[in-house]
């Protein structure tokens, strides 16, 4: 089978389109033949080896790329019998899908409902699981509440706005152009502001009549964090849950009380979908948000496997609005 594989961490060049063994499922597991796979900053961060020393991702190498994927199930292993040969099934944070063969423990797949495709499924499905958990269990967003979204066209942002909005809160967004800012209120955004060198802090101040939002969700990292306190109200949440331009390794703990006594929170995916029953009912939630019209997922492109690179150097030069899927 074809997969693109890391040996060594790196740039793009670090990235090899392989010809390996298909493998076979062990107890637990099962093997699914690919249709779709998801292509996510997460990727350029393995490739990166920001996972290097990770222990929530413990990714090793020699490894293959890819987080996210679906397709139909073609082998199951030992004690597996809640699933079925030809099943239509989908799951992200297990890595190996960038190829056409992968092996997945049945704990981490879901099944797909009828009325979703494989390339929805994995344009989707872990953007969507995040936003999820972001939205209901870090922010818990209820009517009344105001939210301030960066990187409102992205992949997870398009999410927060459209699930923010359906659990009754005021969604704000910040993008770096205006054709990306437009794309943000069609997903619910009630007033986009761009970054502005910071000036983004000051005019969501400006549009809660000075208080400041209740959360910030900041993908971005040291390039903006300090400015998304700026844009908090007094004891308001920062949930910075990405670093697409850089780490902060500066932040003293006084500046958050200096910001009016903050929180601040950094958290991950795998600690919101750690049991299969959890995983399985946020992917519902998504589903439905998706089959009910709440939730619309835009594709990015569609790449082949030859094409991977050209889709990272698009995520890392901004130039994608939604999501980037892999198809086989
Ligand atoms: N914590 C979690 O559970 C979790 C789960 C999934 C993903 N993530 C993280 O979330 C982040 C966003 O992932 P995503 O897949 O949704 O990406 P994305 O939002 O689709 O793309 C990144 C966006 O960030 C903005 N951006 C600002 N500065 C940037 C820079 N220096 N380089 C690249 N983009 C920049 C761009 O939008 P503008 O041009 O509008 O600024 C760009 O479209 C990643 O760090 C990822 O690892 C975290």
């Amino acid at each position: 089978m074809k997969a693109l594989c890391i040996d060594a961490y790196g740039g793009p060049e670090q990235a090899r389109l392989r010809d390996l063994p298909v493998p076979a499922p062990g107890a637990g597991e099962v093997q699914v033949r690919l249709a779709a796979a998801g292509i996510n900053f997460m990727d350029i961060h393995t490739r990166q080896g920001k996972y290097a020393t990770s222990r929530t991702y413990p990714q090793r190498l020699p490894t293959t790329l890819g987080i996210e994927g679906a397709g139909r199930i073609a082998a199951l292993g030992e004690g597996v019998t809640e699933f079925h040969l030809g099943q239509r099934v989908a799951w992200c944070l297990v890595w190996g899908s960038y190829a056409e063969y992968a092996i997945v423990p049945a704990a981490r797949l879901v099944a797909l409902p009828d009325a979703i495709a494989e390339e929805t499924a994995v344009a989707a499905l872990f953007h969507g699981l995040t936003a999820h958990y972001l939205i209901h269990d870090t922010a818990c967003l209820a009517p009344g509440m105001t939210a301030l979204v960066l990187a409102a066209s992205g992949g997870i942002g398009q999410m927060l706005l459209a699930l923010g909005t359906r659990a009754g809160a005021r969604m704000l967004g910040v993008t770096s152009d205006p054709t990306k800012a437009a794309l943000a209120r069609t997903r619910g955004a009630a007033e986009v502001f761009l970054y502005e060198n910071g000036g983004f802090a000051a005019a969501a101040r400006a549009a809660t009549g000075g208080r400041g939002v209740d959360v910030v969700f900041d993908p971005i990292g040291a390039p903006s964090l300090r400015d998304s306190f700026r844009a908090a109200r007094r004891q308001g949440l920062i949930v910075a849950f990405g670093s697409v331009g850089g780490t902060m390794r500066d932040l003293d703990p006084i500046e958050l009380g200096e910001a009016g006594s903050l929180f601040l929170t950094r958290p991950r995916l795998a600690d919101h979908i750690a049991d299969s029953a959890t995983l399985r009912r946020r992917a519902a939630d998504i589903f439905t948000a998706i089959s009910d019209g709440s939730l619309r997922i835009e594709i990015a492109g569609r790449y082949r496997l030859e094409q991977v690179a050209e889709a990272h150097a698009a995520l890392e030069g901004r130039r994608l609005v939604g999501k980037p899927v892999l198809i086989f």
